[in-house]
């Protein structure tokens, strides 16, 4: 499966994802990584893997739509049968995300449907969570809504900072991603009604944070 990566800065989670597709008989490749800023970190690290990189930078598009038809644009000359947004801080048009419905997923560093949008990590610890976590989700034009495929548990401590909650989320992140990739892209992540079933998804031999499912 071609997958195309959209980013928009350090591209941590872009890189577990190219590390996943480097894995013998994984069945997804990246054929582009797209950014919407020109600067985005992300870039060199596809560069240096071999993979095409293409900026459309927002700023050069007069509305959201025509940036969205670029990019839709791109990503079909390329091929793309699935997209992969990693930290890419871009709202897509309605239509967009319509005509890749189903053939788009997002991570978000919360446990959806807690803390959807920005500065989840302040968010959470203000609120006081003692769990927190990440999720992988097809996207939906609501923002950081659409069925979920995978989420993982992450402790928050009491010393936490925005910063060091960020740090041990991240981790789990790039464990999760790349699991949750693998099931899409072996079609074993369907969605059914508005939520996803699993097919042959080992939710068994959980580690010490919590995976479901788990990531081997
Ligand atoms: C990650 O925390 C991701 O969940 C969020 O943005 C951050 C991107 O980090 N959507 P990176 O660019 O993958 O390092």
């Amino acid at each position: 499966m071609k997958i195309g990566v959209l980013i928009s800065g350090r591209g941590s989670n872009l890189k577990a994802l190219i590390e996943a597709c480097a894995e013998p008989g994984f069945r997804g490749r990246i054929a582009i990584v797209i950014s919407n800023r020109p600067n985005a970190a992300g870039l060199a690290l596809a560069a240096a893997a071999g993979i095409p990189t293409l900026v459309i930078d927002h700023k050069d598009f007069a509305s959201r739509e025509t940036f969205d038809a670029e990019l839709d644009r791109a990503l079909r000359e390329t091929g793309v049968e699935l997209i992969c947004n990693a930290g890419f801080m871009r709202i897509l048009s309605d239509g967009f995300v319509e005509k890749w419905r189903n053939r788009q997923i997002n991570i978000h560093p919360s446990l959806l449907p807690a803390f959807k949008g920005l500065h989840v990590h302040r968010r959470a610890l203000d609120a006081g969570v003692r769990i927190t976590g990440c999720t992988v989700h097809f996207v939906r034009p609501e923002m950081d809504e659409g069925p979920i495929i995978a989420q993982a548990a992450v402790p928050v401590l009491p010393d936490d900072t925005p910063e060091t909650l960020a740090a041990r989320v991240l981790e789990a992140e790039h464990k999760l991603y790349p699991m949750a990739l693998k099931l899409v892209v072996e079609g074993r992540a369907r969605v059914v009604g508005e939520h996803v079933v699993l097919s042959d998804a080992d939710g068994g031999n959980v580690p010490a944070a919590l995976f479901m499912p788990s990531p081997r």
